[in-house]
């Protein structure tokens, strides 16, 4: 069965470099806010939930910057752990066995898209809490 939601515009295909900066969205995960990043390395889009697999915490070592300093992989700035870019599999450090969870992103026409799924969301208005009342 197919669990993916409207594709959501997140930016321009342009803002994301090779090894540059990656783009920070909200989320909900599992009904959770959460962070997710995008990348773009050895010319792909690539998309993760900002949540290491040894804690779950989030990995950039300044807002935006996930690699290493070679920018070969996705570095943890916590404890080390690495990454691969491409597959979001574990490499080294502290995250053995484990990898990321890879949300789908996709090109077009200069664009870059997302896919929500069934575990993770857009943040939308009906994401207020409930114990916040609407305006
Ligand atoms: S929290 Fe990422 S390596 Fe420990």
């Amino acid at each position: 069965m197919d669990e993916r939601g409207a594709p959501l515009r997140l930016c321009a295909s342009a803002e994301l470099v090779e090894k540059g900066r990656a783009l920070i969205w909200n989320v909900l995960q599992w009904r959770e806010p959460a962070r997710a990043f995008a990348l773009r390395h050895d010319g792909r889009v690539v998309a993760y939930l900002n949540r290491c697999a040894h804690v779950p915490a989030e990995m950039d070592w300044l807002p935006g910057e996930f690699l290493d300093s070679r920018q070969e992989f996705i570095l943890c700035a916590i404890h080390g752990a690495s990454y691969d870019t491409q597959t979001g599999r574990c490499v080294g450090g502290p995250c053995a066995g484990g990898s990321l969870i890879a949300l789908r992103v996709e090109e077009q026409g200069g664009e870059v898209y997302w896919y929500p799924s069934r575990d993770t969301r857009p943040c939308t208005e009906d994401a207020t809490p409930a114990h916040e009342s609407p305006p």
